[in-house]
């Protein structure tokens, strides 16, 4: 979704702005700008539609645009079509305030209706304009540039982060916040701010993450922070451990093949200090077992694959728990009247910790009395800031949009979590627990070994990229598991692909499935292998081309009925989704390499979805 990177120090701005903004360029965007003071103290703003490339040549790679202050955004459309008038950053009419906006502001019809009124021309189709209009008109009022900020932020409803500009004050960027990231970088002379750390990384690790309400001004000597109140305030600071390198492809073609790779190591990362002595040690767990005992209700409440993982969790959970799970989709759980108390246990799962509908299913739940555990990968967002208990799930910047590692991640920690509250509960047999420990130590090893068919996965993704349609069937772990794969293949590939439940088939989905017609046939969970086998039979019957994905256990068994079979190691079964994605992964991944697609920045998506 849309970035936001802003400099002031003694360096040319322009050249720091567009690297920022490369950097930013993961979340997904249509247009970009950037707005730099000039010595004279007049405000330069280039923006274009298209990507950044279009934005440097423009500016000849910042030489155009000489000063030592300024900011730059990269625009998802929201209101308005991409084009340039509408891209950021937004001029007020007499050319003295510049503002880049991520967010959506929820009452600027009122407030555009009312600047009009006062005589002020609006050039564009945004949200956003009202915000650079109210300042002028404020400061017109008041003369002063905070004040005018303090004005307009009473004014406007809605998610902001903000950063502002205002010709008469050239030593200054004045940043807000409420319902959207936003983050403040500390360097030598210098400061920053940024929508994601990437931005800004290479420059500082010494960052302070903005919460709702939070004004800052950034100078050249500092950053101030203020509350809403505009009273001066002093925040923890926190320090990036991440490498620079973590947010580069390291020789890879692209991102998403990185982070495919890196599995391995992001599991480790995420299990191993959750291990000790054959127990699960959650030292980051505030929970007590009188809290966890006390529950009579959980959910899992999440988007896209995390969601996804949430459904895997419910299969692992309720088994693990003798509970009934309910996975919920954030965007429809916020609207649906909960059945939430303080004895109800809300785990949120979310990679950036920023997705908008997420948030929001926190804070309903919240309301609600319930507690709230969250499984987030990004450090300090808001999501982990707001919840009760927070796991990390320590896989480093995830920057292909399509989520890999994350998932990955999300999924060892939240098995790991039922393993714990089980053990605790009394509710998993030794032998079960042990077993799934042995194996959870065992797990990135056992990813590393599946990575090894790279070459198989990419030979039959060569044969069947032409496919327009493709099915993933599976049963219990396997249909949740087909899901994620389901969804993997359509985002950056653009083929159209459902997941179903195996059993259903016959009760409707079966009638697609016709001569050539492109089945996955996910059978890797033992304990309904022979229910699965049944289905992959009924669906050669009628003419499809069936890939099977099974355990190597039961390659055999399955390859006497299909034609290709890919295995994954045998593993304790609630691990089996852990080693079956990887696969899938791969396979979308060669389809779209062979598609020719923009895999890492797939069409209309954006890798935080910070809107409704
Ligand atoms: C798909 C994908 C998305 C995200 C979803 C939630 O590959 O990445 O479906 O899983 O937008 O995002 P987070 O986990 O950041 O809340």
């Amino acid at each position: 979704m849309c970035g936001i990177v802003g400099y002031v120090g003694s360096e040319q701005a322009a050249p720091i702005l567009l690297d920022g903004l490369a950097r930013l360029e993961y979340r997904g965007y249509d247009s970009a700008g950037i707005a730099v003071v000039s010595p004279r103290h007049e405000l330069q703003v280039k923006k274009t539609v298209g990507r950044l490339r279009a934005l440097s040549d423009l500016v000849h790679g910042g030489a155009d645009v000489e000063g030592t202050i300024g900011m730059g955004h990269t625009r998802w459309a929201t209101h308005g079509a991409p084009n340039d008038v509408n891209s950021h950053p937004h001029v007020s009419e007499n050319g003295k305030f510049a503002v880049i906006h991520n967010g959506i502001i929820e009452n600027y019809v009122e407030l555009k209706e009312f600047l009009i009124s006062q005589g002020v021309t609006f050039r564009s189709e945004t949200d956003t304009e009202v915000v650079a209009q109210l300042l002028e008109f404020y400061y017109n009022e008041c003369g002063d540039f905070f004040e005018s900020v303090g004005r307009v932020l009473r004014r406007i409803e809605g998610a902001y982060a903000l950063g502002m500009l205002c010709a008469d004050c050239p030593d200054r960027i004045i940043a807000a916040r409420k319902d959207a990231p936003l983050l403040l970088g500390f360097g030598e002379g210098c400061s920053f701010l940024a929508s994601d750390a990437t931005a800004i990384i290479k420059h500082t690790r010494d960052v302070v993450y903005m919460d709702d309400g939070e004004i800052a001004v950034l100078t050249r000597g500092g950053i101030q922070l203020y509350n809403a109140m505009q009273q001066p305030i002093e925040k923890e600071h926190h320090h990036i451990e991440w490498e620079v390198s973590a947010a580069e492809k390291g020789g890879y073609p692209h991102f998403m093949l990185k982070e495919i790779m890196e599995q391995p190591d992001a599991l480790r990362h995420a299990i191993a200090p959750r291990l000790r002595g054959g127990e699960i040690v959650f030292d980051d767990l505030k929970l007590t077992p009188e809290k966890i005992r006390g529950f009579d209700r959980i959910f899992i409440v999440a988007c896209g694959s995390s969601y996804h993982v949430g459904m895997v969790g419910k299969y692992n959970l309720e088994h693990l728990l003798r509970r009934s799970v309910e996975v919920a989709l954030a965007s429809e759980f916020r609207y649906s009247d909960p059945i939430v108390d303080d004895k109800t246990l809300v785990i949120i799962i979310s990679q950036s910790g920023e997705t908008l509908d997420t948030m929001a299913a926190l804070r309903e739940a919240k309301k609600r009395g319930a507690y709230i555990l969250s499984i987030v990968n990004v450090v300090g967002s808001s999501i982990a800031r707001e919840s009760d208990d927070v796991l990390y799930t320590w896989a480093g910047p995830e920057i292909a949009v399509a989520t890999t590692k994350a998932y990955s991640t999300q999924l060892a920690v939240l098995d790991m979590v039922g393993l714990c509250f089980a053990k605790l509960l009394g509710t998993v047999k030794e032998e079960e627990y042990a077993d799934a420990v042995r194996e959870l130590a065992l797990l990135p090893d056992k990813v590393k070994e599946t990575l090894g068919h790279c070459e198989d996965i990419q030979k039959y993704a060569a044969q069947h990229f032409h496919h327009e349609s493709v099915f993933f069937i599976g049963r219990n772990l396997d249909y949740a598991l087909g899901l994620e794969g389901s969804l993997k293949l359509k985002e950056i590939s653009y083929i159209h692909s459902e997941a179903y439940a195996s059993g259903e088939l016959k009760h409707g989905t079966i009638s697609l499935i016709e001569d050539g017609t492109l089945v996955i046939a996910l059978g890797t969970y033992g304990p309904l292998f022979d229910k699965a086998m049944s289905n992959v039979i009924e669906v050669k019957a009628r003419g499809a081309d069936v890939l099977a994905l099974t355990t190597e256990s039961h390659r055999n068994e399955m390859a006497k009925t299909v034609d290709h079979v890919l295995t994954i190691p045998d593993t304790a079964a609630m691990l089996l989704p852990s080693l079956g994605v990887v696969p899938l992964q791969l396979f979308s991944y060669y389809i779209a390499l062979q598609r020719g697609c923009d895999i890492d920045k797939p069409r209309n998506l954006a890798k935080s979805v910070t809107v409704e």
